[in-house]
């Protein structure tokens, strides 16, 4: 599923950048080397990074 359509960066893509450490929108962006457009993605970006979070959280327990 495309979630960022401007740079063309799918759940997969963006999972991938999460999974490679980064901790917020920008770092997602930058870490797929690309750059925030309009930002329409960025909240679906921030809530990925939140459900990530809380995945580790649960994992730690
Ligand atoms: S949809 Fe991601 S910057 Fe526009």
């Amino acid at each position: 599923m495309i979630v960022c359509v401007c740079n063309r960066l799918n759940d997969q893509r963006i999972g991938a950048a999460i999974m490679e450490g980064a901790e917020c929108a920008d770092q997602v962006y930058a870490r797929c080397g690309v750059r925030k457009n309009c930002g329409r993605c960025q909240e679906t970006i921030e809530e990925m990074l939140e459900e990530n979070r809380q995945a580790l959280a649960l994992a730690a327990q």
